[in-house]
């Protein structure tokens, strides 16, 4: 049993399908967010770069004691994962791992799809971790640059026409590739599942990596013995590092019910 926060983080908003998930397997345990809102979007930069906003973003949620850290962020799990579970003596989490798992289980013909951001994509870690559990297994990647700002400014649902003409684009290749899963590399992505969804057909298993993520998290924690078993409702805190005003009504899009809990500006350039 252990009672500390579990702490999570993004570049900024997409982590919350990922917080969503933690609270509605884990509603006892306490988390701490903090979404890198002034720095976002990190899916274009350098590995450098993202390195040293990762190591702060840590920094940062290690002063609240966290038991664990979640990167709830497509583009730092692929790019800085091991950086910084080397660097931290409690068990960080990406998404690599276990939405590999759940794209070797279910795909049936062995051709995965992969959508993520330019950093994601270029990292070839899933083509990395698919290998090793899945020897042969084929996969499709695409680079999606437009898709985090079309669920940023809202424009994630079916029958809007630019995002259908660019989910259509990105994905074309991978419909060609008959792919039978689409790992959603990015935890923005969930937003456009009904329109991605669509345009690939029933037959395709789209992985949300939050959600498996967040799976994966709560059987490691009961591993190792971290729960808070603690009966009520876990504390919600979230930290920004641009204005507070924004965040509050987009977060309860990306929560998918109304945000509750507190939320405040912080400068993650101190940490
Ligand atoms: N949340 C980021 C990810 O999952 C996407 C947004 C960004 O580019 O920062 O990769």
């Amino acid at each position: 049993m252990d009672t500390r926060p579990i702490g999570v983080f993004d570049s900024g908003l997409g982590g919350l399908t990922a917080v969503r998930e933690l609270a509605r397997i884990m509603p006892e345990e306490d988390l701490v967010y903090f979404g890198d809102t002034g720095r976002v979007p990190y899916g274009g930069r350098s590995r450098d770069i993202l390195v040293r906003y990762a190591r702060q973003d840590v920094a940062f949620l290690r002063t609240f004691d966290p038991k664990a850290i979640v990167i709830a962020c497509g583009t730092v799990s692929t790019t800085a994962l091991d950086v910084l579970q080397e660097e931290n003596d409690i068990p960080i989490f990406g998404v690599v791992a276990p939405a590999a798992h759940a794209a070797a289980r279910v795909t049936r013909n062995g051709r995965v799809g992969l959508i993520g951001t330019r950093a994601s994509i270029r990292s070839g870690a899933y083509e990395r971790a698919l290998d090793h559990l899945r020897p042969g297994v084929r996969v499709t990647a695409r680079a999606c640059p437009l898709l985090v700002p079309l669920v940023e400014n809202g424009r994630f649902q079916p029958g809007d026409v630019v995002a259908e003409t660019v989910v259509s684009e990105y994905l074309a290749p991978v419909r060609a590739a008959e792919a039978d899963t689409l790992i959603l590399g990015c935890t923005h992505y969930p937003l456009m599942k009904p329109i991605v969804g669509a345009y690939m057909g029933p037959g395709v298993t789209l992985v949300d990596v939050g959600e498996q993520c967040a799976r994966w998290v709560k059987r490691q924690l009961e591993l190792d013995g971290l729960r808070n078993e603690r009966p009520g409702a876990g504390r919600h805190r979230y930290y920004v590092s641009d204005s507070t005003e924004d965040f509050t009504a987009l977060a309860s899009v990306f929560l998918g019910e109304d945000m509750t809990g507190e939320v405040e500006q912080i400068d993650i350039t101190a940490y």
